[in-house]
């Protein structure tokens, strides 16, 4: 008897579940069955996470749902289901998530990893304006990154023509334009604080890259694990550099000509307590000293991986390569170098960024978003706190919207008459759009032109006789970079 209703218990407890289950999820979009405690976790490769969620979109759909763990996820993809969460709801869909390795990256201080609140959006602004600053035409980042371009082009040259790694020489010219652009100095390279500087960043690149298994099982989070003790530690490093570095600002004290981002900040913070603003309170000494590291860390590996890939793609593509020096010898000449203002006269070129933004699709998923307000999204219920992944390289490669999508072709940027012609937002996002779109766009915008402008104008590129062809397999985490790889590279113009 009692065996027969302990059975009749359970068996009432599973109806229960199973019918919760559905009643719940009925009005949320179709997705596969999760398993108890994993969810759907085991549906996702940790090395192709945006192709295993392509696959699932042709089963179920642009907008469906995952558990990982017991959190639900939404994946969207199509130029359509995209604008809306991001342009039309952009509000509605502007939270980041609560990760756990991410919290102890930045304690909630970080704008990327903040959630939407008045705090975060004044921090942008701040942070946006400090930025128009640089941005602006023919304003201080052209300067800043001709006058590096002039070291990496000694350095390139000094190789004479043999086999080297143009991506490590391509990250240390990036590094010391954002050193330069926010801390107002370059470094030598072989400066021990410099290299101490790329250790740290590396380092919490790859840990917080190669995600935790906390992030999904936020439970484990008492276990020490080694990856996490790490990040901690190297947080504290670049608290204390970084820290030290914005002490040195504040002593200073040139808010009345700023020189820097920096500066900049500060005059920002001196404003609004002059204004005896509401705002001061959201601009600490801590919360400045995190944009400072956060715009170092977002504007390095973004700006120089887009760059070789550029690279990688023109070394296994000659023809094109051939083209843009074409281009460049009749727009430029080789008495000059590229300047910012030329790029309106450089449609190749400018469709080759903008190729190369769409093929690789470095973050690939861009940051997670989270819904902020219980909403709606092409007609299904997203409730208040679910996570939200937008997949851009789904958007970047389908091929209802582009021919050959694993194909590197730059023309299909282009008109009948050779003019640029912009991609539309509906089915381009590389720096996604709406509230929490990338706010380093103009700078890496500018950065990209001018230093592959320079680097083209300068040197052909080739494969070292003899090597394979490098692979375009990219290293996987939140960013999609190129494998490290060598050319050869020979100045194009007499001495
Ligand atoms: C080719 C270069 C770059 C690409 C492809 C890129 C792409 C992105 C993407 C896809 C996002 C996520 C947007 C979203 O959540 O929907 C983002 C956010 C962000 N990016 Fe970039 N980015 C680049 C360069 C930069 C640079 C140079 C900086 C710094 C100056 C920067 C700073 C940021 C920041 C602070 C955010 C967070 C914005 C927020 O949460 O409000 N990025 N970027």
């Amino acid at each position: 008897m009692l065996e027969e209703l302990i059975w009749f218990v359970l068996v009432a407890i599973l109806v229960v579940l199973f019918v919760n289950h559905f009643t719940a999820s009925r009005k949320l979009p179709p997705g596969p069955f999760p398993l108890p405690i994993i969810g759907n976790v085991h549906k996702l490769a940790a090395k192709s996470r945006h192709i295993d969620l392509m696959q699932l979109e042709k089963q179920y759909g642009n907008v469906f749902r995952l558990y990982l763990g017991s959190q639900l996820v939404i994946v969207v993809s199509g130029g359509d289901a995209l604008q809306e969460v991001l342009v039309h709801k952009s509000a509605d869909f502007a939270g980041r998530p609560s990760i756990f390795t991410a919290d102890v990256y930045s304690k909630g201080l970080a704008i990327v990893l903040a959630d939407y609140s008045s705090e975060w959006r004044l921090r942008r602004k701040v942070t946006v304006s400090a930025l128009k600053m640089y941005s602006a035409r023919g304003g201080k980042p052209e300067s800043i990154i001709t006058n590096e371009f002039d070291f990496l082009l000694k350095r390139v040259r000094a190789r004479s023509g043999q086999p080297h790694d143009i991506t490590r020489e391509i990250q240390l010219a990036v590094t010391n334009v954002i050193c330069a652009l926010v801390f107002g100095s370059r470094y030598e390279l072989d400066d021990p604080e410099f290299t101490n500087f790329l250790d740290i960043m590396h380092a919490i690149e790859n840990t917080i890259a190669s995600g935790s298994i906390v992030d999904v099982f936020p439970w484990l989070r008492f276990y020490p694990f080694k990856s996490i003790q790490l990040l901690r530690e190297k947080c504290k490093e670049r608290d204390e550099l970084v820290g030290r570095i914005y002490r040195e600002h504040v002593e200073a004290n040139r808010v009345a000509a700023p020189q820097d981002l920096t500066d900049t900040l500060l005059k920002a913070r001196k404003q609004a307590e002059d204004e005896h603003s509401s705002v001061t309170g959201s601009l600490t000494d801590e919360r400045l000293i995190m944009t400072m590291g956060e715009v170092f860390l977002a504007g390095i590996d973004t700006t120089a991986s887009t760059l070789c890939w550029a690279l990688l793609y023109l070394i296994h593509n000659n023809e094109i390569q051939e083209r843009l020096h074409q281009e460049l010898d009749k727009v430029i000449g080789p008495d000059r170098l590229p300047k910012l203002q030329d790029k309106k006269n450089l449609p190749y070129l400018e469709a080759t960024i903008a190729e190369t933004l769409r093929l690789s699709s470095l973050a690939p998923l861009s940051a997670p978003h989270k819904a902020t307000v219980d909403t709606t999204l092409q007609g299904y219920h997203i409730p208040k706190g679910t996570t939200v992944l937008v997949n851009l390289w789904s958007l970047h490669h389908d091929p209802a919207i582009w021919d050959n999508p694993d194909k590197f072709m730059p023309e299909r940027f282009l008109d009948k008459d050779g003019k640029f012609v912009p991609p539309k937002q509906d089915r381009f996002l590389p720096f996604s759009a709406g509230r929490r779109s990338c706010l380093g766009e103009s700078l890496a915008r500018i950065e990209l032109f001018l230093i592959l402008a320079q680097l083209l104008h300068s040197f052909r590129f080739e494969n070292p006789p003899g090597y394979d062809l490098p692979t375009l397999k990219p290293n996987t985490g939140a960013l999609l970079t190129p494998q490290p790889f060598k050319v050869c590279a020979t100045f194009r113009h007499d001495d």
